[in-house]
Parts: structure tokens; sequence; C-alpha cells
């Protein structure tokens, strides 16, 4: 299998668009707390502007975490994809989650990475390739562009991208072949599927109310590692450790980590 960040060391915390159960997701603010709380990775989610810069974002559209409808009424649906960045920039991404929180702009993929600074991992989801067509080949140019992912101490930015789009994933895996890559799926896949990923597949990101016991074993029997989403309460992190998971996608790292830890 692919080199293994975590696998079997402990369950690994994972920041669910940033710590977005106490801030707004995909936003410094999230990604600042995260940090602070001791989240292993931030997990995020990056999509093309109509100028082909990478941004970050979860909706394919505007409406729900910014305020493109008042800013751009004349816009409708306000798909990600038909703005620019300069239009972008103009939104708040904060102010939806509450008035603490007005201000936020949206970031790029080279910004999140200047914001992580080595501190913490990036857990990177090309998000809907289906609507962003060329996101990997543009992740992996960005990626090359930027040397300073390995800081020049040696220091190596903590760098996990995954996809439920396995198509996107393979062409990215082919270009950058080091960095691991995460399957995110609904239902882990049959046993002879997943001996197909064996080899390329860093890990399989199953959605934890579907995760069965017979399924997290053959993850694991397969020699991936096992990471769960959106795991956000003590109930299921409890169940996922019973799984034995290695990592846990979660909007509450802090208070995963204090049950893990008692910090
Ligand atoms: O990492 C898996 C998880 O982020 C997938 O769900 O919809 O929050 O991107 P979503
Ligand atoms: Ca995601």
């Amino acid at each position: 299998m692919s080199t293994s960040p975590s696998s079997r060391r402990g369950a690994a915390t994972y920041a669910h668009r940033g710590s977005s159960g106490m801030a707004p997701e995909n936003t410094a603010a999230a990604f600042e707390l995260a940090i602070a709380e001791g989240a292993d990775y931030i997990e995020t989610d990056v999509q093309l502007s109509a100028d082909g810069e990478l941004v970050i974002i979860h909706d394919v559209t505007l409406e729900r975490t910014t305020d493109a409808r008042l800013a751009f009424p004349d816009r409708a649906p306000w798909n990600v994809h038909d703005f620019t960045l300069a239009e972008l920039r103009k939104l708040d991404v904060g102010a939806w989650y509450g008035g603490d929180f007005t201000g936020q702009q949206i970031l790029t993929l080279d910004e999140v990475l200047d914001l992580l600074g080595y501190r913490v991992g990036l857990n990177l989801e090309l998000k809907s390739p289906a609507v962003n067509p060329g996101l990997a080949r543009a992740v992996v140019a960005r990626l090359r562009g930027r040397r300073d992912w390995v800081a020049p101490d040696g220091r190596r930015q903590p760098l996990i991208v995954g996809s439920f789009d396995e198509q996107a994933l393979r062409d990215f895996h082919t270009q950058l072949p080091d960095v691991p890559v995460s399957l995110i799926t609904y239902d882990v896949p049959a046993a002879g599927k997943l001996a197909d990923l064996d080899g390329w597949i860093y890990s399989v990101n199953p959605d934890i109310h579907r995760l069965r016991r017979n399924d997290a074993a053959r993850v694991i029997e397969a020699g991936m590692a096992l990471v769960p989403w959106t795991v956000n309460s003590p109930e299921l992190w409890q169940w996922a450790l019973n799984l034995g998971v290695d990592g846990i996608i979660t909007n509450y790292p802090y208070a995963l980590k204090t049950m893990l830890h008692g910090h």
C-alpha cells in the first residue's frame, strides 16, 4: 500500500472543514481554531473558480454559506465555477454562521497552505470534479509550483488528497504518487474492489452512519487506513474507536481530542 502517515498508531483527529462545529466552515477562523484545538489534520474542500483559481468551499453553489444572493442578485444559480476569484472575494463567508464571524473571505489553496504553515496536516478533498473539470490537474500544478510545502528546514507539510471521484483521484495519484490519497465513500467497497485499490489508496473514508463491523474489518484486513466521516458525538467516536479506526473526521476536534487524550 501507499505511504502511511498514521496507520495503527492511534486515531488521528481530522477537523472537518476546520473546527466547523464552532466556526463557519472552510474559513480562516475555523482553520485557526482547529489548529489551536490540536487537530492533527484539517479536512477541506477545493474547487475551481471561473478563472481557474483553486478556491476553498464545500458546496458547488454559493447560496448556503455566502451572501451571493445579495451581492450578485442576477447570477442565479450562483455556481462557484461561474464566478471569478475577484468576484468570490467580494463575498462574506462568515456572516451566515453568526455576527462574530462577519468579514471572513473565501480562501485560495495557496492561502490555506500559508495559514497552516506546517502546524497541522492538510486533508484536501477534490470536490465535485464532474463540475470542476481539470481540478486534479490544477491541484497537482499548484502543489508542484509550491516548493515550500517542504520547508527549508526539511519539515514537510503533511498532506492527504481525497475524493469521492475515483478517476480524479487516479489522475492525481498518477501525477503525484508520493502524496497519500483517500477514497471517500458512503459504503466500504466489496473485497474485490478493495483489492483493486490496494497499492495506491492510502485510506478509505466511509460514512460512519453506514459503517458496520465487517466493513471496518475488510478495510483493515486489506491494509488500508480507515478514517470515517463525519463523526460528531461521543457515542459515535467510541463506536469508531471500537472498530479500530486510524482517524476520525469531526466538526468538533477539541471535544474529540479531550475524549482521546483527556487534555
Ligand atoms: O472527508 C469526507 C467528507 O468531507 C465528505 O463529506 O460532504 O463534508 O465533503 P463532505
Ligand atoms: Ca469534504
